[in-house]
């Protein structure tokens, strides 16, 4: 008879091993940028997490696999001792997928048994182990679609669970929200990371925010204006980006003669105009809300509308793997799922933050530098991964997650 933790624990590690079903060896050893990791890499790397915070300091007959690994499957804790460079992980040919699958296992039956008396300082650290795993599920996902996207066949990664017949969007609209003075951050209850917390007061103004996300029919109005070529409407860093990328549509769009297409985990697909717009910069997004007039959200705006609303919405679960269109008339919709909405708040501390103990307090603190935060999650996440108070975090230039934006603007 399995307990809570153990029965979590599986529904996890087996949920990933489904995510790559479909990819060959070689899929899953190929690395296409510095900021993408072989989902061989993936594989071992969530596993060494579990050996290296649970295993061997809680485990005293534990034996590590390989001592070898220790290296090459720490990603950037320094404080736990030397690492591979993250730009070179796709040259590790060996170990091959077969052992890093064996890894896995062997930690797997170690980890069985740890749980079993149902410590709690144990299960807090299988919880955090499982969240930084479903992390990696949405990496694994983000990055294998850059590598096919790298590939002219245009390969699916994934196969569509069933297809949902294309939704007309709703009708933009702005709801206005009193702000006022506000509780935001994690609840006392349930697994919380250390930059949600602690939970407390902040002031906004009255706003208003979008009933949806942002689509790519707009988002093509936008291009026809001369939204990727016209300076005024980009920051300077975001310009500079624009040009030297050369950037004239999001990251996925490939214009043909039969029209704009997207690919996505599931292929090339013709662009569904009422799509939330995704794969876009933090840059391009800012760009976008000026040209409309508009704004970007602060992360307190998303998750004040977002604390009324249950957690529901296109997940990885669903199985669509790509963004789909609002079709329900409720004043906001897609807070969850979807897109991850980029937000114009730096990614920093909150007022009274303390980062964990130890190791895992590299986890989090050590990147509030550069990062602006997202909200909401996306149909590549999964969905117990998902808080009102969770923050995500990326580089401004970033476009390969799958971001995209909700607009707000001051009342
Ligand atoms: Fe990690």
């Amino acid at each position: 008879m399995h307990n809570a933790t153990q029965e979590a624990y599986s529904r996890v590690r087996n949920q990933t091993r489904l995510l790559v079903e479909g990819l060959s060896p070689e899929d899953m050893a190929a690395q296409s940028m510095a900021d993408a990791s072989p989902a061989k890499w993936h594989l071992a790397h969530t596993t060494w997490f579990f050996e290296t915070f649970i295993l061997i300091p809680h485990f005293p007959s534990y034996k590590p696999f390989s001592e070898q690994f220790q290296i090459l499957f720490n990603s950037y804790y320094e404080s736990v001792g030397e690492r591979h460079p993250r730009p070179q992980r796709g040259l590790l040919t060996r170990p091959g997928l077969d052992t890093v699958l064996e890894y896995r296992n062997y930690v797997d039956r170690f980890m069985d048994k740890i749980t079993d008396d149902e410590r709690k300082e144990i299960a807090d650290l299988v919880c955090v182990g499982l969240h930084h795993e479903m992390q990696h599920q949405e990496l694994l996902l983000t990055d294998i679609l850059h590598l096919f996207s790298n590939n002219p066949l245009f390969p699916a990664a994934m196969e569509k669970n069933e297809t949902r017949p294309a939704a007309n969007s709703a009708a933009l609209q702005m709801h206005s929200f009193d702000g006022g003075l506000i509780e935001i951050g994690a609840l006392q209850q349930g697994f919380s990371y250390d930059n949600e917390r602690p939970r407390h007061s902040t002031f906004l103004n009255p706003f208003r925010l979008a009933n949806r996300l942002v689509s790519n029919e707009e988002w093509l109005e936008f291009i026809a204006d001369g939204g990727y070529t016209n300076s005024l409407l980009w920051l300077s860093d975001g310009w500079a980006t624009c040009l030297r990328e050369r950037w004239y549509a999001p990251l996925y769009w490939r214009e043909q003669e039969r029209g704009w297409m997207h690919f996505g985990l599931d292929g090339l697909k013709p662009l569904d105009l009422h799509a939330p717009v995704c794969h876009i910069s933090y840059y391009e997004a800012d760009a976008f809300a000026r040209w409309s007039g508009k704004r970007l959200p602060r992360e307190q705006e998303w998750e004040m509308c977002a604390a009324e609303q249950q957690i529901q919405g296109n997940f990885l679960e669903a199985a669509n793997w790509r963004p789909l269109a609002a079709s329900s008339m409720s004043n906001t919709q897609q807070l969850y799922g979807d897109v991850w909405e980029w937000t114009q708040s730096p990614y920093s501390a909150y007022p009274g933050f303390k980062a964990e103990m130890g190791a895992l307090g590299e986890y989090n603190g050590k990147f509030m530098a550069n990062q602006f935060v997202l909200r909401g999650g996306s149909c590549a996440t999964p969905i117990k991964q998902m808080r009102n108070s969770y923050r995500n975090f990326f580089y401004p230039h970033q476009r390969w997650q799958f971001s995209g934006l909700r607009l707000a603007e001051d009342c």
